[in-house]
């Protein structure tokens, strides 16, 4: 069952949906410019313009508010507010962000912040980026920013998305802005200096809003899965074991929670020759007042002649337009392996679910596959909800977007967009999840 005060909501980011890249005195970001090299995106889509929600906002919430949700997750896009992402803080980029949080606050809907969703501004990237030893800085005083502006109205900040992606898939393999093929020591010191950016970050905003605001952080969270009951604790060890790649939440959030990566991490740091001073920890070391979970699968582990191995999926297992498994299992065991580690409370940052799928002859989205995930997924959740505290849940995404090198080929949205005309229209799912949030759950068993 999901608690009383349970928050409903949907997830965005700003460069996958806002467009308005060249407005005012917005300054570049990596996405912005390292998307132009053709060969990188699906069909060299950008999101220059993507759902044009820097002008249609209002409609946007407009449709939150009847779709009753809760809780909106959006991004700030760093260099609209700070077009060299430090010094100068932009009047357009100001502007736009109070209006839309005076527009959330009017319509009842929680703002809850994530600072960094990826969008790297181009000026501080031209300096060295997250490698540069002045980034933690540059990043607290971004936070800074962010908290004095917002303080009045926003309710959580989740100070990264997804480090996992933005430093595996941008600085490791290549596949993400800014499209680095990096050394592992050098993508360490990235992470490094990422997480001091967070220590310092969080005791700012605390400084600055005092007991108002909440704080987390958003992990893309793929756990082990146990293919039978008795392989639970080997799912919780693969799952925050260290694969000797940037995937882990573990090597994210121990520093962050505990002020320590974890050993296994550690060996592998010496091994690649990467060192820091120890005083660091107590930088990094912060409080977090929830851990945010982006989850969207799991990967099953189990043991063969007393090996680990990872069989599989039987082609039968059902799957998204993204390729993923459908494993409602990864919102049951998943956060409950988070809650024995770390003791927080959990909200699902993001869940969903792409699908091919285009309005019919009769000009609507009759997606039961996502209404179908959504039960499953929920379900799962609800049950581990008994178990552990669960305090939110945001669906990925409110509308279709730009879903980075896939371009706009793949559909999480509850909301579709034409890409021409910019019209909105609410698909199936999005009058099942309305239902969902009027009963707190109850739709999920019907
Ligand atoms: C993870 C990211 O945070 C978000 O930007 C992305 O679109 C979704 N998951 C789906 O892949």
């Amino acid at each position: 069952m999901f608690k009383k005060n349970f928050v409903w909501g949907v997830a965005t980011a700003s460069y996958q949906i806002e467009g308005g890249a060249h407005t005012a005195d917005k300054g570049l970001n990596v996405w912005d410019v390292g998307s132009a090299t053709p060969g990188r995106i699906f069909e060299g889509q950008r999101g220059d313009v993507a759902c044009d929600h820097y002008h249609l906002f209002k409609e946007d919430v407009r449709l939150m508010k009847e779709f009753k949700i809760g809780g909106y997750r959006f991004s700030v896009n760093w260099a609209r507010l700070l077009p060299d992402g430090t010094g100068k803080i932009s009047e357009d980029g100001k502007r736009f962000y109070l209006e839309l949080l005076a527009e959330l606050k009017k319509a009842g809907i929680q703002p809850w912040v994530t600072l960094f969703h990826w969008d790297y501004p181009y000026a501080l990237y031209q300096k060295g980026g997250w490698l540069n030893p002045d980034s933690p800085k540059w990043f607290e005083e971004y936070a800074a920013v962010c908290a004095e502006l917002f303080k009045d109205d926003v309710t959580h900040f989740i100070l990264i998305n997804e480090p996992q992606c933005f430093l595996g898939l941008g600085h490791s393999t290549g596949e993400h802005a800014p499209f680095l093929k990096l050394p592992d020591s050098e993508v360490m010191r990235a992470a490094h200096n990422t997480l001091l950016g967070c220590g310092l970050a969080e005791k700012r905003i605390r400084k600055i809003c005092g007991d108002r605001v909440k704080i987390g952080t958003a992990q893309a969270y793929w756990p082990a899965l146990p293919v039978t009951e008795a392989d639970v604790e080997l799912a919780r060890e693969e799952t925050f074991a260290c694969h000797k790649n940037f995937g882990s939440v573990n090597y994210y959030t121990d520093p962050l929670l505990f002020g320590k990566y974890p050993d296994d991490v550690l060996a592998w740091q010496r091994e690649c020759g990467f060192t820091f001073p120890e005083s660091d920890m107590q930088i990094i070391k912060s409080k977090l007042d929830f851990y945010g979970l982006n989850t969207y699968s799991g990967d099953r582990v189990t043991k063969k002649d007393g090996k680990t191995v990872h069989p599989k999926p039987a082609p039968t297992v059902p799957r998204t337009d993204m390729r993923w498994t459908v494993d409602p299992d990864a919102l049951y065991y998943g956060p409950k392996f988070i809650w024995e580690r770390y003791a927080l409370p959990i909200v699902y940052t993001e869940n969903g679910v792409a699908l091919a799928e285009w309005k019919d002859l009769n000009g609507q989205i009759n997606d039961d596959s996502r209404i179908d995930f959504l039960k499953r997924y929920l379900r799962a959740l609800s049950r581990a909800a008994d178990e552990v505290e669960i305090d939110g849940y945001f669906y990925w995404s409110l509308i279709d977007n730009f879903e980075w090198a896939e371009g706009f080929s793949k559909k999480f949205g509850l909301i579709h967009v034409d890409y021409e005309t910019q019209e909105r229209t609410p698909k199936k799912s999005a009058y099942f999840y309305k239902r969902v949030i009027e009963t707190n759950g109850e739709e999920i068993w019907k």
